[in-house]
């Protein structure tokens, strides 16, 4: 990949986003996904699935599967694959633990 002051199509050059992971900051460009950030980021999976616990992130990456769900300001059941990351959003693991524990 060229530095952007060597790429003959001369982008701007990439604007950083910070992102706040289970508390955590962590930093990304301008037009990545939530998933793009934490992928890059070396995190993997940000759910757990309802009845077996196993672990869930991106799958598809394309909106489709919606394993990737975590919650993004408050507001659960986002596809971390299809929502941009905004500077100072606030990202929490998504427990989908059932009522009364395993189904
Ligand atoms: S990874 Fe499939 S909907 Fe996000």
């Amino acid at each position: 990949m060229l530095p952007p002051e060597r790429d003959p199509i001369a982008p701007a050059a990439p604007e950083a986003v910070t992102i706040i992971v289970d508390g955590i900051p962590v930093s990304g460009v301008a037009g990545q996904s939530v998933a793009g950030v934490m992928l890059a980021a070396g995190r993997l999976a940000w759910r757990t699935t309802a009845a077996a616990r196993r672990p869930r992130g991106v799958f598809c990456g394309i909106g489709v599967c919606f394993d990737c769900l975590v919650e993004v300001n408050g507001a659960r059941d986002v596809r971390a694959c299809q929502r941009i990351a905004r500077d100072g959003d606030v990202v929490a693991f998504q427990d989908e633990t059932l009522p009364g524990g395993a189904a």
